[in-house]
Order: C-alpha cells, then sequence, then structure tokens
C-alpha cells in the first residue's frame, strides 16, 4: 500500500481530510456570505451582476467548480457518518450497550461533539433544499429573469424575494443559520485538533477563535431572511433608488 494510501485508509488520515474538507467549506461560506450580503443594498443588480459575474470570470471552469463544491460537501458527509458512526460500532467491544456516562456527567465538548451528527444532519437536509430552491430553479426553470447590461441574466434578486415572502421559509432558514453556528463553533475547535494544531496553551484562544467565527458568519448569514421578509432596504433606502 502506498504511504499516501495509507494515510487515506487510517483513522487519523480520515481525520484530517474531515478538517481539511471542513476548513474548505469555511472558506466557501465566508465568499458566499459576502457575495449575499449584496442583497442588503436592496438593488436587484448588485447580486445579480455578483452571481453572473461568477460565471462570466469563472469562465469553463464555472460548473467544474461547481461539481467540486459538491464533491467537497458530500467528502465532509461522508467522512463524518464514516468516522462518527461505522468506525465508532466497529470500535465499540459490546455493541448493544449503550455508552456509559462519566462521572461528572458528559463534558461541554463531549455534547457538542455528539451534537456534530445532528446539525451536520439538519444543514445537509438545508443545503439539498436551498441549492434547489434558488440555484437550480434559476439555472433551469429560468421563472425570474432580468436585463443587465444588455444581457438576459438569472434574477437571483427576485427569487430571493420570493423565498423569503414566506414568514415559515424565513423561520426555517433563521433557525437553520443558528444551528449552522452551533456546527462550526464546535467544527472548528475539533478540526484544529484533528490537525495536531492544538497545544494545551492554546486550547482556550482557539475555542474562542471559533466562537467568534461562528458567531459572525451565522450573524451575517441570519441577518439576510430577516433582511429580505421585513423589506428593511425600502425602509432604510427610501428614494435612492
Ligand atoms: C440565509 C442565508 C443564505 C442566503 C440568503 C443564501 C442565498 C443564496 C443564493 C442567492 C444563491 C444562488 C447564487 C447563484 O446563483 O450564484 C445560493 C447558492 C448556494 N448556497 Fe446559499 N444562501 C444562504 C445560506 C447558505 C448556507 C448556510 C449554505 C451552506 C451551508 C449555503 C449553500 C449554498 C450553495 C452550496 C449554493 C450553490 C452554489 C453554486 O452552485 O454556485 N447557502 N445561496
Amino acid at each position: 500500500m502506498s504511504a499516501l494510501k495509507k494515510i487515506l485508509f487510517s483513522s487519523i488520515g480520515k481525520k484530517y481530510i474531515m478538517a481539511i474538507s471542513g476548513f474548505g467549506l469555511i472558506g466557501f461560506l465566508v465568499t458566499h456570505v459576502a457575495g449575499n450580503l449584496t442583497l442588503l443594498s436592496g438593488n436587484p443588480d448588485h447580486i445579480n451582476a455578483y452571481a453572473a459575474g461568477l460565471k462570466t470570470t469563472l469562465g469553463p471552469l464555472f460548473y467544474p467548480a461547481e461539481f467540486a463544491l459538491v464533491g467537497l460537501f458530500l467528502l465532509h458527509i461522508f467522512l463524518a457518518i464514516y468516522i462518527n458512526v461505522v468506525e465508532k460500532k466497529a470500535a465499540r467491544p459490546d455493541r448493544y450497550r449503550k455508552p456509559q456516562k462519566g462521572k461528572g456527567g458528559p463534558s461541554k465538548f463531549g455534547i457538542a461533539g455528539s451534537n456534530m451528527i445532528i446539525t451536520g444532519g439538519l444543514l445537509g437536509f438545508f443545503v439539498v433544499l436551498h441549492v434547489w430552491q434558488i440555484r437550480l430553479s434559476s439555472e433551469f426553470g429560468s421563472k425570474y429573469t432580468t436585463m443587465l447590461n444588455g444581457k438576459e441574466v438569472a434574477d437571483i434578486y427576485r427569487y430571493c424575494v420570493e423565498l423569503f415572502a414566506s414568514p415559515l421559509t424565513t423561520a426555517f432558514y433563521v433557525g437553520v443559520m443558528v444551528f449552522l453556528g452551533i456546527h462550526l463553533r464546535h467544527g472548528f475547535w475539533s478540526a484544529i485538533q484533528s490537525l495536531g494544531a492544538m497545544k494545551p496553551e492554546w486550547s482556550k484562544a482557539i475555542y474562542g477563535l471559533g466562537l467568534v467565527i461562528a458567531i459572525v458568519l451565522a450573524t451575517a448569514f441570519l441577518i439576510l431572511p430577516i433582511y429580505m421578509h421585513f423589506d428593511l432596504a425600502s425602509k432604510l433606502f427610501a428614494g435612492s433608488h
């Protein structure tokens, strides 16, 4: 077996890939929220130009990049299930005995760790629904289009307006963003640990950094459905467009 294969098939190798794919997904979320924040201007041209600009800038690399993103999500989900369900089950000597609680009850990280599969599962469900609601609907349905610099492009702004007109969808998105924050808070900490970059004296600082990343990202995403639902742009920028 080659050295690379050995790493990939070892338990620690899978944790490494899980951590790296997690960082990759955080990178995607940062660029995604940055693009989405253009919704705040209330000017449809901004988000539409951003979405259309991605396609023209990446050119022939756009669809391969999307497939790579899907691959990254799938790799992360597959490894999460493999490490937490398949390997843990195989490692438990008595498969039918429930894990015992420690004397002092489960630790703070223990609770967050077992929540990862629940918050991750919810996020996985959300991403499939979300991509179908906006990305796939705009790619294949072309229900809403608009003219931008003389070219017909998908009216992504309109898709968002329609989506967040519903109080139920808005509440669902806001709720999921809270779970995203919980997932990121523990995921960041856990990824640093898996990469072996955690020193006991850094533990508090890394936990704090994970918390800041989680709060900033979840809040930046969370304000968008609320902002759109209550049409705050027209209240804030009345008469300016
Ligand atoms: C409430 C917050 C969010 C809003 C308003 C939002 C909005 C959007 C919009 C407008 C698009 C279409 C962009 C385009 O066509 O170029 C999109 C695509 C997408 N979103 Fe979100 N999003 C949110 C949160 C999230 C979260 C938390 C995730 C992941 C955990 C996510 C994952 C994706 C993915 C994977 C795509 C498809 C990207 C592509 O294929 O180019 N979104 N989102």
